[in-house]
């Protein structure tokens, strides 16, 4: 449906995007991930053909977004970072002026699609009402709204959740989700717990480029050999090596020297459960005699992944910040 080829956008001399290619099937919804800064709504941009690429393309549905843009726009929906809402109209009066852009035009097939895209974004008792007077929550469905007019088989959304209380999160997630249905659906977000529990695809980005796309449960089984177990004991490092390499699953081992003459073993695993590796070694300990004087397993989750792959250069601290703080109140 969306074919990125080799795209690179710069800035002047700053590359905000480098040759970054992926390919999205229809019937699917997307989540764009990464954090601000990453590149998310540039590439938005080249991709609904609002800005141009340094080098490379954006096929759409077959369609050269460049060359053929007419035919490549009508298959996308796009509500950008700042929607470009009039705030002085109703989201009536506002649909209309958008739908005739997007040609539709004589009067039964524009209503249509109006009572259309209202009832299906839920602003109904709104409609009436100046923009300027909704809520955040009620600008973002009219802005999703519009959207949706002229019946496009692709809906873009850049960060859609960004600014809105809890309750209109919520109620902008089942609104994608549901989109999702009838739409290929690709939404931004630099939240990984809101990715994670409203998309089939991940594509994270980084800097400007593409590092993983998968399912998110892909990208939790990939990461399962980071699981971890940490475990102290006053067992000599010999012993500790010969009682762990009787285990099997351990795919890393390092042994340092703790308090009070003690050790400290930090044991990798592929195991899907690190509380199963805990269990084999506080049998094998047991078994030999030895004493575990402290067992803690580190689960690693899809947050850890992103940071660590978000973070391969030092990212700016504000960044950092904000997406741990965003993770502990989604969650
Ligand atoms: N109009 C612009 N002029 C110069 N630099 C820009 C412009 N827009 C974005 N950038 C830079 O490009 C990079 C990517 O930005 P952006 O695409 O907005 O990321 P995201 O949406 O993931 O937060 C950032 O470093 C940003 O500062
Ligand atoms: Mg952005």
């Amino acid at each position: 449906m969306i074919e990125l080829s080799h795209l690179t956008k710069r800035y002047g001399g700053q590359l905000a995007v480098s040759d970054l290619s992926f390919t999205v099937d229809s019937g699917q919804i997307y989540g764009f991930l990464g954090p601000n800064g990453a590149g998310k709504s540039t590439t938005m941009n080249i991709m609904t053909g609002c800005l141009s690429a340094t080098e490379g393309s954006v096929r759409i549905d077959g369609h050269d977004i460049f060359e053929e843009p007419e035919r490549a726009k009508k298959l996308i929906g796009y509500l950008p970072e700042q929607p470009p809402l009039y705030l002085n109209e109703t989201p009536e009066e506002y649909l209309r002026f958008v739908g005739e852009a997007k040609g539709l035009r004589g009067g039964a097939e524009l209503a249509r699609q109006m009572d259309g895209v209202i009832a299906q974004t839920g602003i109904g008792e709104a409609a009436h009402r100046r923009i300027s007077a909704l809520s955040k929550g009620y600008k973002q469905r009219v802005g999703i709204a519009q959207a949706l007019l002229g019946s496009p088989k692709v809906i873009i959304l850049d960060e859609p959740t960004v600014g809105l209380d809890p309750i209109q999160i919520i109620e902008i997630r089942d609104l994608i989700k549901e989109l999702g249905q009838t739409h290929t659906v690709i939404f931004s977000s630099h939240i990984l717990s809101e990715v994670r529990a409203i998309c089939d695809q991940i594509l994270m980005i980084a800097k400007g480029r593409l590092v993983a796309f998968d399912t998110p449960e892909n990208l939790e089984k990939h990461l399962l050999s980071h699981n971890e177990v940490a475990l102290t004991t006053d067992a000599a490092a010999d012993e500790i090596r010969a009682l762990l390499g009787t285990i099997d699953h351990i795919t890393d081992l390092t042994l340092e020297a703790a308090e009070g003459g003690l050790v400290t073993a930090r044991v990798k695993t592929d195991l899907s459960s690190a509380f199963d590796l805990s269990r084999r070694i506080f049998s094998a300990f047991a078994a030999a005699g030895e004493t575990l004087l402290e067992l803690t397993v580190k689960k690693a989750n899809l947050e850890d992944i992103f940071l660590e792959l978000a973070e391969e250069e030092p990212q700016p601290p504000a960044v950092e910040a904000e997406l741990v703080e965003s993770e502990v109140t989604e969650e």
